[in-house]
């Protein structure tokens, strides 16, 4: 069993997401999986031209020589895929849209009906395999109602490539993770993380109480004890730029 887990956050190693992929993918190895990282932050990926070159010229390959080849190679031969991606404006991040965009060149371009549901369209894999999908994503809000977008775009991706979606571990409030202070703090949060991480490899899935200890808040005390600390962030992260501001009277 390979993974191919890839972070789409641009601070890559410093990244909340990465915080969440590392014991993720050590769990997973524990249970016997190979594993990968690509970091997008750290390749060189330029944006889809929309030529369908790969399609009609070199088919499987796109006209563009950069790091996307040698990534894609190996995706292909992944079992299990895990987007790990910041939420951007309640999406992905540009990396990860970017990265998306260019694995164009492993469909064909046919228009045949879904094996599942014959009225729908879809273009043909060009390296039939069993995939799986999972979805890990942080973000910045303490709510997990900002998921919902980015999880329903998951769900249809992999329901429209055929591939099994294994789940999402979400992260509200996730930008502490990136605060090397804190780390001790959340070993209870990792250890879940590396559970999850063997039950995919040795189950297939997570159960539901893993998947709730995951949802757990990573700081006590709510959501206006959590805009609070937040506030205070950003102040003091301004100040050390001589830049002042306080965040406006709350209006109902
Ligand atoms: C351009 C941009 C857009 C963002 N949009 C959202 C958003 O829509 N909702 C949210 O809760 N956080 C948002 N955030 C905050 C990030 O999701 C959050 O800081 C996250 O922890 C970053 O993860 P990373 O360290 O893996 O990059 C945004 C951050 C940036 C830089």
């Amino acid at each position: 069993m390979h993974v191919m887990a890839i972070n789409g956050s641009p601070r890559e190693e410093r990244s909340a997401t990465f915080h969440i992929l590392d014991p993720l993918l050590e769990g997973m190895r524990a249970a016997g999986a190979t594993t990968e990282l690509v970091h997008l932050g750290h390749l060189q990926i330029k944006h889809c031209l929309g030529c369908f070159l790969c399609w009609v010229k070199t088919p499987g390959e796109c006209v563009q020589k950069d790091d996307m080849s040698a990534v894609l190679e190996r995706f292909i031969k992944a079992d299990i895929l895990i987007f790990g991606t910041p939420l951007y404006h309640y999406n992905v991040s540009g990396l990860m849209k970017n990265f998306i965009d260019r694995t164009l060149p492993i469909h064909e371009p046919w228009l045949v009906g879904d094996s599942e549901h014959p009225a729908w369209s879809r273009h043909p894999d060009r390296y039939p395999r069993n995939r799986s999908m999972l979805l890990v994503s942080p973000c910045g809000f303490p709510e997990f109602d900002y998921f919902v977008p980015l999880v329903q775009y998951f769900q249809y991706y992999a329901q429209k490539l055929g591939w099994k979606y294994l789940g999402e571990i979400l992260r509200p409030a996730g930008e502490i993770l990136t605060e090397e202070q804190y780390q001790q703090m959340f070993a209870w949060y990792y250890d879940l993380l590396r559970q999850a991480g063997k039950q995919l490899i040795s189950q297939g899935q997570m159960t539901p109480e893993i998947q709730a200890g995951l949802r757990q808040d990573l700081i006590p005390g709510g959501t206006e004890a959590f805009r609070e600390a937040a506030n205070q962030h950003w102040m003091a992260a301004m100040a050390r730029f001589g830049v002042s501001g306080k965040p406006p009277a709350q209006t109902e």
